[in-house]
């Protein structure tokens, strides 16, 4: 025993032995920063997190327990090490910045049992400046080939009661993650999704979360009363287990970002530095675009996805959506309610969707042929109404004919919960896989993927950049629905900072008719208090403020007639070369400036929550010595979110990389703007 331990420590760096046998090891960030220890004590392994010299995380178990077999989690002791640096630039076709530096140092340590079945793994830790993941990996060995994990023991002991945003985990419909965020220490919650926003009295910012998610259960955090501990949770399958593997096995990374200040959490580009590399060779068809949509019209009542009088996707119809699309630069239209099996009540018939065959009001091949031929893509819409089998048999016959009709986007989705016959918990394994499986099967048919109701993200756009977008939070829709249920004027400055870490957001800004029924757009069933509360000038933001690579411009298109603030929503990019937060409070104001992808052209959004707010900021992003024009779109004399959202004033003046902005928003309101060279 004893000379094996000292091999073993021999093996590693730095190792501590003492008589109990602890063992420890750490590895420390490219900056010197942050610091990652593992040790085992008593024959368990735990990890553990220092910032400049000062404990984040709190030395903390790590390990498994199985289906019928014994867990792994006791008993064991370090045998090897290995160590290596990496400092290596990407690209991505599609992001919130163009280039992601990956610089960090690597430590794999390998640990054993001390028992005769010495059932082994790897723990495998990178430390990055800006913060650090670490797996396990199960090797191929004689004593643990199929398993199914019950339960990750993996463990978050912080060292401050931080305080927390959050939104519950794994109850039927939350599971969806549309749910509004709260905050609270972390020794009061329960059950808690990830990314998690945590904010130590410092200053310092931690979020935890999890990156290349490939082939395991979503991981939620469970809280424990009066503790400082959040344990890892595992979404389950139906029969109760965990995650179903055979070794060799690699579990996703356990992510922690950290940042000194809230506005260097964006861009979040950690997750995609723990993913692999794009395995589509000629990303040249991927392309970022904003679209409308036959979609906002059966929110608020005055369309139906089902056929009848209201049914929303005719030809007559779409052919209008593409029109406008195509006279406002738009490179896509999304269809929704155009394939049978809407009739009835969807929710709990999903099982009959088709998702070849269109209602006959509806000309599908037509209508690709005619959007193809405005250079507009159509957007072809999956509801599966988690009837995921229904889906999942279809794909192979579907995604060819939308290849040979010219589709390159889809949007998928998956209104339902466990409680639906064919409902699976959406962060379950089995849903996992489905989306790899959904995401794999449209890169070979040149198709994009955009999800509601989806797995979280975890930076597959990386691996598989036609992994476009997802909803995943509470969006826009929810405004057309009226009720408590709206988005209260905070939401958006509380999304920038927790879930729109995790990657894009399908949030359908643009609403322009902001009081629906009370200017008689919505058909009587639209209650009257169903509106976003927000004023114009912040719908424009948004689109600057919650990254996208495809936005939409989701209000009904008659809406935007004679509208020169939709002159923004024209001119805006979607994709980038740089991000940066110029201003930020979680659940109070977002200032962020993005430069145009391969433009010289920078915009700013600025959002604040229901308070009105003057923030100044500074140009100095822009290059020195350079004229610029910036249109500021700004909301108009008496604007407020309550009842006068709509007045925006659209200002034009000159502006230098010394030009110090003064912003002013009302309350419930925004400003966006525009800055471009000087002719
Ligand atoms: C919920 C989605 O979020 C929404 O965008 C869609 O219109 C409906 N489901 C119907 O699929
Ligand atoms: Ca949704």
């Amino acid at each position: 025993m004893t000379s094996l331990r000292l091999a073993a420590c021999a093996a590693i760096a730095v190792c501590l032995a003492s008589a109990a046998g602890a063992q420890g090891t750490a590895v420390s960030s490219p900056d010197g920063r942050t610091v990652v220890s593992l040790a085992v004590t008593n024959g368990q392994l735990r990890w553990s997190v220092a910032r400049d010299g000062t404990p984040v995380v709190t030395p903390s178990r790590l390990g498994f327990t199985f289906r019928n077999l014994p867990a792994l989690g006791d008993g064991l002791r370090m045998v090897d090490s290995v160590r290596s640096d990496v400092d290596e630039t990407f690209s991505l076709p599609l992001g919130e910045v163009a280039r992601v530096r990956d610089r960090h140092h690597e430590l794999r340590v390998k640990v054993a049992e001390t028992n005769a079945s010495e059932r082994e793994f790897w723990v495998v830790v990178r430390v990055f400046d800006d913060g650090l993941g670490f797996r396990y990996e199960l090797p191929d060995q004689p004593n643990l080939k199929d398993f199914e994990i019950m339960d990750e023991l993996t463990e978050f002991s912080m060292a401050e009661d931080l305080k927390a945003w959050w939104i519950p985990a794994n109850v039927p419909t939350p599971d969806r993650q549309e749910m509004l965020y709260s905050s609270g220490h972390i020794s009061k919650l329960d059950l808690v999704q990830t990314p998690l926003t945590l904010v130590a009295t410092s200053g310092l910012h931690v979020v935890i979360h999890e990156a290349n998610l490939v082939d395991y259960a979503g991981m939620a955090l469970q809280g424990r009363s009066e503790s400082r501990t959040l344990k890892t949770s595992l979404a389950r399958w139906k029969d109760g287990s965990a995650v179903k593997g055979r070794t060799p096995f690699v579990t996703p990374w356990r992510t922690l970002q950290l940042a000194d200040r809230v506005e260097q959490l964006v861009p979040s580009v950690l997750g995609l530095k723990l993913n692999p590399p794009s395995r589509i060779a000629d990303t040249r068809w991927i392309r970022p675009m904003k679209y409308n949509g036959i979609w906002w019209g059966m929110h608020v009542n005055t369309m139906t996805w089902s056929s009848g009088p209201l049914h929303g996707a005719t030809t007559a119809n779409t052919r209008k959506y593409i029109d406008f699309a195509a006279a406002n630069g738009l490179g896509g239209t999304l269809v929704e309610g155009w394939n049978l099996g809407w009739d009835g009540n969807w929710m709990l018939t999903g099982n009959t969707f088709s998702f070849t065959q269109a209602y006959p009001d509806y000309d599908l091949p037509g209508l690709a042929a005619y959007a193809k031929e405005k250079k507009v893509s159509l957007i072809v819409h999956n509801e599966t109404g988690t009837f995921v089998e229904n889906y999942d048999r279809q794909l192979d016959s579907a995604y060819p004919l939308y290849q040979r009709l010219g589709v390159t986007a889809i949007k998928t989705g998956y209104v339902g919960d466990t409680t639906n016959p064919g409902g699976h918990a959406h962060q379950s394994q089995y849903m996992v896989r489905h989306h790899r499986r959904v995401i794999e099967t449209a890169a070979a048919h040149g198709i994009g993927v955009v999800m509601h109701e989806p797995i979280k993200d975890t930076g597959e756009r990386r691996t598989w950049p036609n992994m476009l977008s997802r909803e995943g939070a509470r969006g826009q829709e929810y405004n057309a629905w009226g009720g408590e249920g709206g988005n209260p004027p905070e939401h958006e400055s509380i999304l920038f900072f927790t879930r729109m870490l995790s990657g894009p957001l399908d949030f359908t800004p643009g609403i322009f008719n902001l009081l629906i029924s009370r200017s008689g757009t919505g058909v009587p069933r639209t209650p009257t208090d169903a509106r976003p509360r927000t004023t114009l000038a912040k719908q424009l933001a948004l689109y600057v403020v919650l990254y996208s690579p495809v936005q939409m411009t989701a209000d009904l298109i008659e809406n935007y007639e004679g509208q020169p603030a939709f002159q923004f929503i024209r001119d805006v990019a979607v994709d980038w070369d740089t991000t940066r937060v110029l201003h930020g409070r979680i659940g109070d104001d977002v200032v962020v400036a993005r430069k145009a992808k391969g433009r010289d052209e920078w915009f700013v959004g600025a959002i604040t929550d229901e308070e009105a707010r003057t923030i100044e900021v500074s140009l100095d992003f822009l290059p020195r010595g350079r004229a610029y024009v910036a249109e500021v779109y700004a909301d108009g004399p008496g604007a407020n979110w309550r009842d006068n959202p709509l007045p925006v004033s659209i200002s034009r003046q000159p502006v230098t990389s010394a030009t110090r902005l003064r912003i002013r928003m009302a309350a419930g309101g925004g400003q966006a703007i525009r800055i471009s060279p000087a002719r």
